[in-house]
């Protein structure tokens, strides 16, 4: 058996002789995942307090290309998001290159021009970290493939994208797989691991095969905390042990309730999860709110319209006020409906993002020579 530690993928060998005319262009599509098993707290480097579970989406994307030519003095990247540069987004990349720089040793070699863009409005409060990153975390693989033959079988290939990936944002270890994802050690669990995420690997029902998620986007989007400093609130969390405990049982019952095709359990779980996160946000020492005032009204109209049309709907939130609707596809026509006449309509600064459960990240071939 493989025993994995953090620096299991660094290798030194991994390096561009000195007389070698290098260079390329490689780029990557790359979904944001929906957590229904929140990560929230973690330790060491970048590793999860305990095992979260998510969906990717198929539409909300980031696409994110890198050019890359041996440089003349050492590793050197200019960025560029929506063809302009982006200050905000670099002292996290910074210590992404800063953490992966063992893992890929060639990178000292090469300059990069890394282009980068979201299918989605990266103003909306949507973590747009968990595709940008995945994203970039392939092309980064992408170039190992290509430029020194290895990584060939996919299993090995994206294990070591969602090993890069989440070194750069926790849940974008997540984002290199398609469908339902876990992330984290879980007992009895083959193959699950603090250190990437893996595809799902059992059967789960049908009915959640094509599972919707509209995404109402409330208000501006602003961020009030990072979801860094936000799981450092996890630290000396009163409730912390009792959380870790909780999100192990619920990680269980989710998976169980996913298999059987049990609606009520997954959307008593669900919810449950989503409320919990914000919960423990609100109890941290200094406390937070992220909900809005409309985030908690259209919580108790999602909850009349299930109790009256018994529509098997329910809501999720990340660490914003945004609520991501979730549904069977078979109930795709009344759940319109039913959000446009009544979390819409009424709503001047509220629009959603229509997306469902996707396939995963796709390379972009040829798009460059
Ligand atoms: C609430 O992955 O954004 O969305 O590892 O610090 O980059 P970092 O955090 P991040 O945290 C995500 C928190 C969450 C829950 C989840 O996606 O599991």
């Amino acid at each position: 058996m493989i025993i994995f530690t953090d620096t299991s993928y660094n290798n030194h060998n991994l390096c561009f002789p000195d007389s070698l005319q290098v260079s390329g262009h490689v780029e990557w599509q790359s979904p944001a995942n929906i957590a229904l098993i929140k990560y929230w707290g973690k330790h060491g480097r970048q590793l999860p307090m305990n095992p979260s579970f998510s969906f990717s989406l198929k539409n909300s994307l980031s696409q994110t290309g890198i050019e890359y030519k041996l440089s003349e003095d050492g590793f050197k990247y200019k960025f560029l998001f929506n063809g302009k540069r982006k200050p905000a987004f670099e002292p996290k990349l910074n210590s992404f290159f800063e953490n992966i720089l063992p893992i890929f040793p060639f990178l000292n070699q090469l300059e990069l021009k890394i282009e980068s863009l979201n299918t989605f409005p990266h103003s909306s409060g949507l973590a747009s970290s968990a595709s940008g990153i995945s994203a970039l975390a392939l092309c980064l693989c992408s170039i190992e493939k290509k430029e020194f033959n290895k990584l060939k079988h996919p299993e090995d290939f994206y294990r070591k994208a969602s090993f890069v990936a989440r070194l750069g944002s926790g849940s974008a270890a997540r984002s290199v797989y398609g469908g339902f994802v876990n992330w984290g050690k879980i007992d009895r669990e083959l193959g699950s691991s603090d250190f990437f995420a893996n595809k799902y690997p059992l059967q789960i029902d049908n009915i959640f095969s094509d599972l919707q998620d509209t995404i109402i986007l409330i208000g501006s989007g602003e961020k009030k905390i990072s979801s860094s400093k936000g799981h450092g609130l996890m630290e000396n969390h009163d409730y912390a042990d009792a959380r870790y405990i909780q999100a192990k049982i619920n990680y269980k019952e989710m998976v169980r309730a996913l298999r059987t095709g049990n609606l009520i359990k997954f959307i008593e779980i669900v919810e449950n999860e989503a409320l919990s996160l914000h919960a423990l946000m609100m109890s941290s020492r200094p406390g937070y709110f992220l909900i809005k005032p409309q985030t908690l009204e259209f919580i108790e109209k999602i909850r009349i319209f299930r109790k009256e049309t018994n529509i098997p709907v329910c809501f999720t939130l990340d660490a914003g006020p945004n609520l991501h609707v979730l549904y069977p596809a078979k109930n795709k026509k009344e759940v319109i409906m039913f959000i446009s006449s009544e979390l819409l309509d009424k709503n001047n600064d509220v629009s959603a993002i229509y997306d469902k459960i996707g396939t995963g990240p796709e390379q972009i071939k040829n798009s460059k020579p």
